[in-house]
Order: C-alpha cells, then structure tokens, then sequence
C-alpha cells in the first residue's frame, strides 16, 4: 500500500494528490488537517507529502505532522510542492525531519500553479493572484509533470528539485521564520464586509478556526494562513489589511470546489 498525506488550502495541492492517486490506485488518501492531532504509524511502502508553498517553506501543519510520523518499512519518501513560483527551503525542511528520523527524502517535485494570495503584494517576487485565463495555463503546464512524478514514485527513481542559492537560502529561513512566528496574530487581519452569515467559511475552515456570532465570522487564533476562507467567500466578504489596492480585491478558486464540497 502506498499512501499520500496532503495539505491544500484553496485546493491546488489536493487537486494534484488526487491525480496522482488516480494513476496509482493502490494509494491511500489522508487530509493533513484532519489527521493533525493523531499519532501517526505508518507501514506504506511508499509515502507522499503534498502541500502549499507558505513564506518560502512547508506549512506549520505539514511540518507538525511529519514531525511525528513513525515510518515503518517505508522504501520510499517524496514531496509535491504547489506554489505560486518560488519553494524556498521547503524541502530542505522536510528532509531535515527525515533526517533525524533515520529517513531519506527520495524525491521533491514543485508545481508552479499560481499564487492564490495578494496578500503579500507589496514583497517584490512574491506572486500576485493572476487570471483566470492564466491559473488555466498554469494548471495544464503543472499537468505534464504528473507523468515524471508518477513514473518516480511507481519505479522508485530518486529525482530532486535544484538546490537553492545559498543567499536564498539564508532568506527563505528569515522568511520561514517571521512567517511562523506570526501565525498565532495572522488571523487579526481578517475583517467582514457585507456578509450575509451564511457560515461557510467557518464550516470549511481545515481547523476549524472560524466561529460564528451575531456579527459573523469571528477567528479563533489558530490561523494556518491558508487562506480558504479569504478566497471562498462567494460575496468577497473577508477582507485582509488595508485593502488599499483593487489587487487585494482578487480570489482564486481555479480549484476551490474540491477542499469546500467535502
Ligand atoms: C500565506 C501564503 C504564503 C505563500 N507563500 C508562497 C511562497 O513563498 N512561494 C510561492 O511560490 N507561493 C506562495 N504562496 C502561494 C501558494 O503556495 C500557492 O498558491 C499554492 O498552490 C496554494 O495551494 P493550495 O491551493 O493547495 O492551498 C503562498 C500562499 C499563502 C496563502
Ligand atoms: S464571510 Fe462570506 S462565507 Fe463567511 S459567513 Fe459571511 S458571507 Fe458567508
Ligand atoms: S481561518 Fe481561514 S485562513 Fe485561517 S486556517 Fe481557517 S480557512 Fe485558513
């Protein structure tokens, strides 16, 4: 049995596990969030991470779960990065983890499909939402990496992504760092307007940080930055910020359906 553990927040990363599962259907499917507080054993021969780019790095939620993973008879280990365009250290992170585990991270593969945040528009080369038109080309350009990585995980092949520059490196850990020290004051920034209450975006909250009141939506303080709640939002009710600019004003929900129909 082979299995796959994915993180998606707007549905890009999910998306990508699912059509890797759908060329290996020996494979077993678990949400991140969902199994973020259990202790995890596992005896899959092979073993997927799937997950968003954040900052430069891997999600506080991936890197809490690999963190206390048991591997047990497991012969291969890769990693599927989605992002907007740049993965920092995120392997390097992960296969730090394994590294002390006694584990090896045999492969790592980046997806570029696109920012789903304006959020961070003002850092230059951070990727801004882009069209529709444009997350559609980007989606069938991830697409044809879907062989390479499948043929990998079936035959075994070690194949890794470029090492970074070490300059990249040292900013991608600041970058990391700041970004994971923030997180527990991310969810401030949200703010409702025009909201109608109809609570889904807390019902599709992955961990279940968002509360409804008489005012709507209320966050919790256990933010993971995924920004589903931002970019589901049909009315374009959650702001972020300032709001200063029409940019901000953007969502992206090329695959957005597949992580709030659950
Ligand atoms: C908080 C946050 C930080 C991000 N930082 C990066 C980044 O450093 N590099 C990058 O290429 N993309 C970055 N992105 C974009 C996402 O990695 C990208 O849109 C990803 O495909 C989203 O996957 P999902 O739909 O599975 O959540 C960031 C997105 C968010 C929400
Ligand atoms: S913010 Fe949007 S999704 Fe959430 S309750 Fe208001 S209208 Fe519904
Ligand atoms: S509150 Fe919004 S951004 Fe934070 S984890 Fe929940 S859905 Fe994601």
């Amino acid at each position: 049995m082979n299995e796959i553990y994915y993180f998606s927040g707007t549905g890009n990363s999910k998306r990508i596990a699912e059509d890797i599962i759908e060329h290996m259907p020996q494979t077993k499917l678990f949400s991140i969030a969902d199994v973020r507080n259990e202790k995890i054993e596992t005896q899959a021969k092979t073993v997927g991470f799937v997950f968003p780019i954040y900052s430069l790095g891997i999600p506080r939620i991936v890197e809490k779960v690999i963190k206390t993973m048991e591997f047990q008879g497991t012969k291969f280990i890769y990693a599927v990065a989605t992002m907007g365009g740049n993965y920092g250290i995120a392997f390097e992170q992960i296969s730090k983890i394994l590294k002390g585990k006694g584990e090896k991270l045999s492969a790592t593969f980046s997806l570029t499909m696109g920012s789903n945040s304006n959020l961070f528009m003002k850092i230059p080369g951070t990727g801004l939402i882009s069209s529709e038109e444009e997350q559609e080309k980007l989606y069938t350009s991830a697409l044809e990496k879907l062989d390479t990585i499948v043929d990998c995980i079936k035959n075994r092949i070690e194949l890794y992504e470029p090492d970074i520059k070490f300059s990249s490196k040292l900013i991608s850990g600041l970058a990391t760092k700041a970004f994971i020290g923030g997180l527990s004051k991310y969810d401030k920034g949200f703010r409702v307007s025009n909201c109608i209450k109809c609570g889904k975006c807390a019902k599709c909250c992955p961990v279940d940080n968002i509360e409804m009141d008489e005012n709507g939506p209320k966050w919790l303080g256990k933010c993971e930055a995924c920004l589903r709640c931002f970019n589901m939002c049909q009315n374009k009710a959650i702001l972020y910020g300032k709001m200063d600019e029409p940019e901000m004003y953007k969502r992206y929900r090329r695959n957005i359906d597949i992580v709030t129909m659950d």
